[in-house]
């Protein structure tokens, strides 16, 4: 049975992403390039093949707009993703938005379609694309809040970074309202602590 999962990388103080994303800088101010909440999956990714595997194993993607795009407003049409012509998802990814824009077509399998609806239309689509495979929510924390303040995400996997960033920034349970998670999983590693828990 189909089942929504969610991977976000975090700071020890929930950080997920700082102010100011750009071209330049995609995760925002005060988190490096990434390497900060992310070095275990980019420069240690032999180490996480089990992690990194299994969240690229789902049958289609939610994300938020910012994670496709560090543009605001209307589409730049020429953007076609951080990930150049191959991304790693291999499958339909369903982007929120508030701006309409046509599906986008990539190479390996993976199309992004441009969601004006809402958090659950976007997920009820991502659910009939992935068939009996998982769905999985890649972020960022915005969409991923959004879907918990609703109770959506069944499996919650956390990936939480040895570091205190102390920056502005978006944070993963912002005003998702009480919640009782139940422990299903963990590993931790000098780069990262992996933490599963399930509603
Ligand atoms: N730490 C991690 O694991 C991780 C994972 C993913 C991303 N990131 C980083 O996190 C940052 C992006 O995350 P974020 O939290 O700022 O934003 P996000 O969730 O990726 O995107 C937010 C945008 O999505 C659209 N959106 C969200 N909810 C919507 C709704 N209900 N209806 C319609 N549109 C909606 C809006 O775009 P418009 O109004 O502009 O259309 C909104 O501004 C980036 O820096 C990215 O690199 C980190």
């Amino acid at each position: 049975m189909t089942q929504v999962t969610c991977d976000i990388g975090i700071s020890l103080d929930g950080v997920s992403a700082g102010v100011n994303q750009s071209r330049e800088q995609p995760f925002g101010d005060g988190v490096g390039d990434g390497e900060l909440l992310h070095a275990w999956m980019f420069e240690h990714a032999e180490s996480h093949r089990a992690e990194i595997d299994t969240i690229t194993a789902a049958g289609a993607f939610v994300m938020g707009r910012h994670m496709f795009t560090p543009g605001r407003g209307e589409w730049d049409l020429g953007w076609r993703g951080w990930w150049g012509e191959d991304p790693p998802y291999h499958a339909p990814v369903f982007v929120l938005t508030h701006h309409e824009r046509e599906p986008l077509e990539m190479e390996g399998g993976t199309t992004f379609h441009f969601v004006t609806g809402g958090p659950q239309e976007a997920l009820e689509r991502a659910r009939e694309a992935a068939g009996d495979r998982d769905v999985s929510v890649a972020g960022g924390a915005t969409t991923v809040n959004q879907l918990l303040a609703l109770d959506l995400i069944d499996e919650l996997r956390l990936h939480v970074a040895p570091v205190v960033l102390d920056v502005a920034g978006v944070r993963l349970f912002d005003g998702v309202g009480q919640h009782r998670l139940r422990p299903a999983g963990g590993r931790i590693t000098p780069e990262v602590a992996h933490l599963t828990y399930r509603r």
